[in-house]
């Protein structure tokens, strides 16, 4: 097993919190490394970065793309990267492409958002020795409307289920996407692997954010992001700044030559 991957379960015997946070470039993975434990090539960049308004259209492409441009700044961080929508829809199809983004992007692992039985894709991708991240709850992916799941004893049971039967398809962690607070609490104590939250509580193994929204740059901040810096604020000041030493001939000056 991966030596990354090795630590990051090993996280969770020891009680050590997991850190997480998604970048699509070099210059953002490049700060991330030297802090988190894992970065994410999340599909999250079809909203942050295209503006578009679900993550449906990113293609295998747009995913290598970006994932080539993290990977340079990545010395000792885990590596994950999304499958985008409609490249697991069967086991041969998903098996093809997880190696392609695996071969042209040397990442360590993929992420797979969980719908129906896919569960059985996880199972064939771990047995070809490809390293998975399962990902349930709010699954944007195949979930329209945004509601906090597992608020019934019914949807809780479904959860517990889906997510006992990724661990056992050989998943090493599951990302928990806004879960109730119950929920994240029972899964993370029946789950051998570790559960990495996501706007479901402090009661899972680890946290992820995407980046974009804790700077304050994306524009979207529901209730469960922190916003650490209003990168939106700062960056305008500067462009502001330029603008006028711009119009004032004020810049170049000679020093800048
Ligand atoms: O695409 C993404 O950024 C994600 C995280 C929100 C978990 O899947």
């Amino acid at each position: 097993m991966n030596i990354k991957i090795k630590k990051i379960i090993l996280k969770k015997k020891n009680k050590t919190k997991i850190v997480c946070l998604t970048a699509y470039s070099k210059s953002i993975a490049k700060i991330l490394d030297k802090h988190v434990d894992i970065v994410l090539v999340g599909d999250s960049m079809a909203n942050v970065l295209y503006g578009q308004k679900n993550t449906h259209k990113i293609n295998i492409e747009n995913i290598i793309q970006h994932t080539l441009s993290v990977k340079q700044s990545i010395k000792k961080s885990l590596l994950v990267v999304d499958m985008p929508k409609g490249t697991y829809k069967n086991i041969n199809y998903a098996l093809k492409n997880a190696r392609n983004i695996i071969k042209k992007t040397k990442c360590d692992a993929v992420k797979l958002e969980n719908f129906q039985n896919n569960y059985k894709i996880i199972k064939e991708l771990v047995k070809n020795k490809i390293p998975v991240m399962g990902h349930i709850g709010f699954t944007p992916q195949f979930k329209k409307k945004f509601k906090i799941q597992g608020t019934s004893k019914k949807e809780l049971l479904k959860l517990i289920s889906d997510a006992k039967l990724i661990e056992k398809a050989g998943a090493f962690s599951i990302v928990l996407e806004c879960l109730s607070i119950n929920s994240a609490r029972i899964i993370t104590n029946q789950l051998k692997i570790p559960t990495i939250g996501i706007g479901s509580s402090k009661y899972c193994d680890g946290q992820i954010l995407v980046t974009d929204d804790m700077l304050g740059l994306s524009g979207f901040y529901p209730k469960f992001v922190k916003k650490y810096v209003n990168l939106e604020r700062i960056i305008e000041k500067a462009v502001k700044k330029y603008t006028r030493d711009v119009k004032k001939n004020k810049f170049p000056t000679i020093s800048y030559f």
